[in-house]
């Protein structure tokens, strides 16, 4: 069982520090709502749904301290500690899917003492990590469902454990159907510029026994094409009705490869991950970050002084492409949309 990313222990919120993996495992607490925005913003904590959870316990500890027993006051900087979190990162909905989720119950448990509601957004918080597991654990039994006994998965990124509460979902079909005593074997691409395939995917699964092979991003085709891949499982930051996907840079590439190769690529998305308000992956807002993490990546200068620098954090895979999404409450095919309205319905959402 993976280890936790994400707990509420002795009065704070305490994450492994993601960006020291895997020299260093660290754990460290977040004591007030900078430092999470920090954390979120630097990846301390990544990966769509952690990033969710981790910015809850951020509206719980920036209100936290709130003295008064004025209500409305207290509405207001539940308010104004939501908007700068959901200021953190632009792409996983799951951050604004969470931040809304806090909002609402503040606001509707207005008759209550303000205490009471500060008390209720922590148990909120809390309860949102117990709900995550099981939702990767569904997501798990679905997408086991899927891998045969001695299949090798590609993966890109982290979409394991370390990205969520603690199960995973990308992973966690693999984790699943090791449990069920298949052997399932693993490649992890790198994952240019910041290498969340190497550092986080490889170590995950090291620690997990289950067998890992790293490759560079570009090597997908070569192993695709020597029959070494049977599917490709990636999670998402944030899925559009019509079933476009918004992932980590890199992940288009792959379901195209993966389309030329006749090989599945399947997408694990907690219904948390699927914004059914956009109709097309073209409204979902990409993350562009630094030059920096590409020309001094980990502090090293690879490229010459003043180079002109693209870096969007996430592509968007067209849903022509993808197979399969790997819900919680069952597979869905194309097409997507209804596929994915019914997945809501029988979460009763
Ligand atoms: O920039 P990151 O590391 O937060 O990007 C994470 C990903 O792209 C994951 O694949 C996605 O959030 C799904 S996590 C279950």
């Amino acid at each position: 069982m993976p280890v936790p990313t994400i707990v509420w222990e002795d009065g704070s919120c305490k994450i492994i520090d993601q960006t020291q993996l895997p020299g260093e495992y660290k754990v460290i607490a977040l004591e007030t709502i900078e430092q999470v925005w920090e954390a979120i913003k630097v990846l301390q904590v990544r990966g769509a749904p952690a990033i969710g959870i981790a910015a809850a316990f951020g509206v719980y500890i920036g209100v936290k301290d709130f003295e008064s027993d004025e209500v409305e006051a207290l509405l207001a900087r539940v308010d104004q500690s939501v908007d700068y979190l959901a200021s953190s990162r632009p792409t996983a909905v799951n951050l604004f899917w969470a931040l809304k989720r806090i909002r609402d119950l503040a606001h509707a448990s207005r008759s209550l003492a303000a205490g009471e509601i500060i008390q209720r957004i922590l148990e909120q918080a809390v309860a949102m990590i117990e709900e995550d597991n099981r939702i990767c654990k569904a997501i798990g039994d679905y997408g086991a469902e899927l891998l045969n006994d001695g299949d090798a998965i590609l993966t890109h990124c982290n979409a394991g454990g370390l990205a969520t509460a603690s199960y995973g979902t990308a992973l966690a079909p693999v984790f699943r159907a090791k449990e069920q005593g298949k052997n399932i074997s693993v490649f992890a691409d790198e994952t240019r510029p910041l290498l969340q395939g190497a550092r986080l995917t490889a170590w995950e699964c090291k620690q997990n026994q289950i067998p890992v092979t790293l490759i560079c991003d570009g090597m997908s085709g070569t192993v695709m094409s020597q029959g070494k891949v049977q599917a490709v499982i990636v999670g998402t930051d944030r899925t559009a009705a019509n079933g476009d996907v918004a992932n980590k840079i890199g992940t288009f590439n792959l379901a195209v490869m993966a389309n030329y190769h006749s090989i599945p690529f399947y997408v694990a998305a907690p219904l948390s991950s699927v914004d059914m308000s956009l109709a097309s992956g073209a409204q979902i807002p990409i993350e562009q970050r630094s030059p920096e993490e590409i020309t001094n990546g980990f502090g090293l200068r690879t490229a010459p002084e003043g180079i002109d620098v693209y870096n969007p954090a996430f592509d968007v895979t067209p849903h022509q492409i993808v197979t399969a999404i790997i819900t919680e409450t069952g597979v869905v095919r194309p097409p997507f949309e209804e596929g994915l309205q019914e997945a809501f319905e029988r979460a009763g959402k």
